[in-house]
């Protein structure tokens, strides 16, 4: 890969679109616009988290980085290297960078593999190694998360929730890639063991020097991980900033309503001032709101609002904000 200094992902202007072509004798049905046109910069060893309400595009956007879902229009650099328009050969070469753990370990897991083979199988596939030493590895990878190598030969359901995420993240280090999506990780594991994983990805960030994308819509979790914090609406960001700028003075409406929302239980993130209620339903992304999208519930809004699109701008503190008012 190019600069082993550079920043492990680069999203430039990436928009993902669904639908809109009918079929032989259908109309066209509305395009659904999930993701909007995003920027975004993850360095080495970096965690940024990603934030926002169910449907807002967390999703979509993580399937596309990891080449899942192709995007209508933008570049996505992976240490580098352009991963829209690339080959299958590129593609697959580039993948292997960047390696993704969805919310719930059961759907994640082969229920007729062993754990072993299920870690196993990426270095297995790549040729990275075979035999003993491929025993040796998957047994050093299961340690890492806190299993032992003796467990690779037992089946997913002999574990619990926790451990068999602990299995998932294990298989998604095994090639050694420099960013990892986490999409949802602790979301369906029991309140009691979500602490033990989130503390075992900042471990093996530590450790290995890896980076992740971390999304979820939870902000009392992400506070515990990340670096940096991005708000997304309606398939845009709306707010972007380091972890102690960004708790410590929240702007954006919509951040001030997300952080209203997380139980009175967390002092740091019950900081901001004025409580913000967020009322109605997230709009469809097949019918987004004119000028700024979140102009149909902010309590901000004024004219302006819901004619001119605001932009990220830059503010004293750094953070990048998209608002005419905050
Ligand atoms: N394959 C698809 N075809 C059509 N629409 C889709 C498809 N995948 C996602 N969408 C729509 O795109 C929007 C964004 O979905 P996405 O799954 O990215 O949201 P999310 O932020 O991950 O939500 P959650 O927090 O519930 O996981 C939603 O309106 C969803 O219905
Ligand atoms: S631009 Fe207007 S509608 Fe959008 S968040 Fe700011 S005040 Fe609210
Ligand atoms: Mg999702």
């Amino acid at each position: 890969m190019s600069d082993p200094n550079g920043p492990v992902l680069e999203l430039k202007d990436v928009a993902v679109h669904f639908g809109g072509r009918g079929g032989l004798f259908a109309s066209p049905g509305p395009v659904v616009k999930a993701v909007n046109g995003v920027d975004l910069t993850i360095g080495r060893g970096e965690t940024v988290a990603l934030v926002g309400e169910s449907g807002c595009g967390k999703s979509t956007l993580s399937n596309t980085i990891v080449g899942l879902q192709a995007p209508v229009s933008g570049s996505i650099r992976v240490a580098g290297e352009e991963v829209v328009g690339a080959d299958r050969r590129k593609l697959n070469d580039i993948r292997r960078h960047v390696q993704m753990i969805f919310q719930d370990p059961a759907l994640s897991l082969d229920p007729r593999s062993t754990i072993g083979a299920t870690v196993g199988e990426p270095l297995k596939v790549r040729g990275v190694a075979k035999g003993e030493a491929l025993k040796q590895r998957v047994g050093e990878l299961l340690t890492q998360v806190g299993l032992r190598a003796e467990h690779a030969d037992r089946y997913p359901h002999q574990f619990s929730g926790g451990q068999r995420q602990r299995v998932v993240i294990a298989r998604a280090l095994a090639l050694e890639p420099g960013l990892v999506i986490c999409d949802e990780p602790v979301s369906a594991l029991d309140v009691s063991v979500r602490a033990q994983i989130l503390n075992l990805l900042v471990a093996l960030q530590k450790r290995t020097g890896v980076s992740y994308l971390f999304v979820s819509h939870d902000l009392s979790v992400v506070r515990h991980i990340c670096d940096r914090v991005v708000v997304m609406y309606l398939g845009r960001f709306v707010e972007m900033a380091d972890r102690a700028t960004f708790f410590a003075n929240p702007k954006h409406p919509y951040t001030r309503a997300l952080m209203s929302a997380v139980p009175q239980a967390d002092p740091v993130v019950q900081r901001g001032k004025e409580r913000y209620v967020l009322s109605g339903e997230l709009p469809s992304p097949a019918n987004i709101p004119s000028g700024c999208a979140f102009h149909t519930r902010c309590p901000l809004a004024t004219e302006i609002c819901s004619q001119v699109r605001p932009e990220l701008t830059p503010r004293p503190d750094g953070a990048l904000v998209a608002c005419h008012h905050a």
